[in-house]
């Protein structure tokens, strides 16, 4: 099997302003300039989406927001849609981060509907899981795993998942510090792989990225890269500094 390619995203949350969020654009940029084999992703807020889009140009780093609606345009008050996503230089976004999930209330049927639209739309698609604290000591952690992306991908075409991107995220590891131990992450992204290959077929499993996310750092990023099914990374805290973004990038 060859290997997927490699995506290292950076979510900055709700952080930076114009001006910060450009410089560091441009940070980033410069730190990550000499790994062109590697696909690098900044989801900034909405608001600078189309100034870092223009700061990264001419660089290799793709843009992605943090949230998308599945609409075009309409009576949606406080969303986004994928054509003002795109319209912002934006290719990509992440749906269903822990933290809409928890702190909003969004669920999995609406966290679906986020990635229908997104998908339908061209955008490239982070969808995000994970387990919180108290359901991986209940030992429910692969019931989580499997009922978020069948629901979160239900409808999706097989032809579709080329633009889709999964994220695992267990929340007890988001900016906790705590990082999963490179065998807890193996074992959740080749179970979430096994999902995915009993709902669509073996070659679209094989093909699809799996991204960790959790407290990666640059000193757990070596040994977390090095496991088979582990295709990349979401990266919280460490992306709003370059240098550490930078170093995450370039893993060993
Ligand atoms: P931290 O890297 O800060 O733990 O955040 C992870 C995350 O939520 C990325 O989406």
């Amino acid at each position: 099997m060859g290997k997927r390619n490699t995506l290292i995203a950076g979510n900055w949350k709700m952080h930076t302003t114009v001006v910060d969020g450009c410089r560091l654009a441009m940070e980033i940029a410069k730190a990550c300039a000499d790994y062109p084999d590697r696909e690098v992703l900044l989801a900034p807020p909405f608001t600078i989406l189309s100034e870092v889009s223009h700061v990264l140009k001419d660089s290799e780093i793709i843009v992605g927001c943090q949230n998308v609606c599945w609409e075009e345009q309409g009576a949606f008050t406080g969303e986004i849609s994928p054509v003002m996503i795109k319209d912002a230089g934006a290719v990509a976004a992440i749906v269903g981060h822990s933290e809409r999930r928890q702190i909003f209330g969004e669920t999995d049927e609406l966290i679906n509907k986020r990635v229908k639209g997104a998908v339908k739309f061209g955008l490239l698609t982070i969808l995000c899981i994970g387990e919180t604290l108290d359901e991986r000591e209940k030992g429910h952690t692969f019931e989580v795993l499997e009922n978020q992306t069948r629901k979160g991908l239900a409808g999706v075409a097989a032809e579709e998942m080329a633009r889709v991107v999964i994220a695992y995220e267990p929340v007890w590891a988001i900016g906790t510090g705590k990082t999963a131990s490179k065998e807890q992450a193996q074992e959740a992204h080749a179970f979430i792989r096994g999902v995915l290959g009993q709902i669509y077929e073996k070659t679209i499993a094989e093909q699809t990225r799996i991204l960790y996310g959790g407290s990666v750092k640059p000193t757990n990023v070596d040994e977390l890269m090095a496991q088979p099914d582990i295709d990349g990374a979401l990266v919280g805290g460490a992306a709003l500094d370059a240098e550490s973004f930078g170093r995450i990038v370039n893993f060993k």
